[in-house]
């Protein structure tokens, strides 16, 4: 997606070889506008898969995820990181474990929220290890829901989450691909090319 290709090399800062900050439109200050593009492109992709629910992680899979449900007509549910005073329901849980972050979370989705009935598209803003999807993954399985695929605002194709889940046969569409981030320089995948 050009757009968000430019706004990447316009306002992301390399941290590392391996991490870029997005603070300015992602991460935490949000971009509205861009974010409503992202939501268009990714029910455009996804258009013709049934979707009945999106799901992503807190917190910076909710904005692209809202904007999907917008395009697509779908509820937009956010798994939990933490325990909520209110979510006293029944759960849904999965470990993930975060290798940037060095830390385990234990995410959770209320059982009122997916059914057998779904068929669920999951959202994040970084795809990295994967562990965040294979946590969400676990949580669809465990309904009995199918899953749609997977979209990715920014995937790190230098990482293996990508290879793990196409392994897999599940289909990722990631709007933007970083090949590599060496030198201070980002560096896109060209759509279509193998991560
Ligand atoms: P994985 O799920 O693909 O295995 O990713 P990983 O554990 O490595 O990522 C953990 C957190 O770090 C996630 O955010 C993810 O979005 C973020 N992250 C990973 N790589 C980068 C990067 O290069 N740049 C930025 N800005 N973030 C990155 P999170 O802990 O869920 O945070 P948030 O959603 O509350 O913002």
């Amino acid at each position: 997606m050009e757009l968000l290709e430019q706004k990447i090399l316009n306002e992301g800062r390399v941290l590392s070889e391996s991490v870029i900050k997005v603070d300015s439109f992602l991460n935490h200050q949000i971009d509205p506008v861009l974010m409503q593009q992202i939501g268009g492109e990714f029910a455009d992709r996804f258009a013709n898969e049934g979707v009945t629910k999106i799901i992503t992680l807190e917190s910076s899979g909710i904005a692209p995820a809202q904007m999907t449900g917008l395009s697509l007509g779908v509820p937009a549910i956010f798994a939990r990181k933490r325990k909520s005073l209110t979510l006293i329901d029944q759960l849904y849980s999965a470990s993930v474990h975060s290798f940037t972050k060095n830390e385990t979370n234990e995410i959770s989705v209320s059982k009122d929220y997916i059914t057998s009935d779904d068929k669920v598209l999951i959202l994040d803003d970084f795809l990295a290890n994967g562990q965040a999807v294979l946590g969400l993954m676990n949580i669809v399985e465990q309904a009995g829901a199918s899953l749609a695929g997977v979209g990715i605002v920014i995937e790190k194709g230098f990482q293996d989450g990508g290879k793990i889940l196409r392994e897999q046969g599940i289909r990722v569409e990631s709007l933007a691909t970083i090949a590599s981030l060496a030198n201070q320089k980002i560096t896109f995948t060209k759509e279509g090319a193998s991560v």
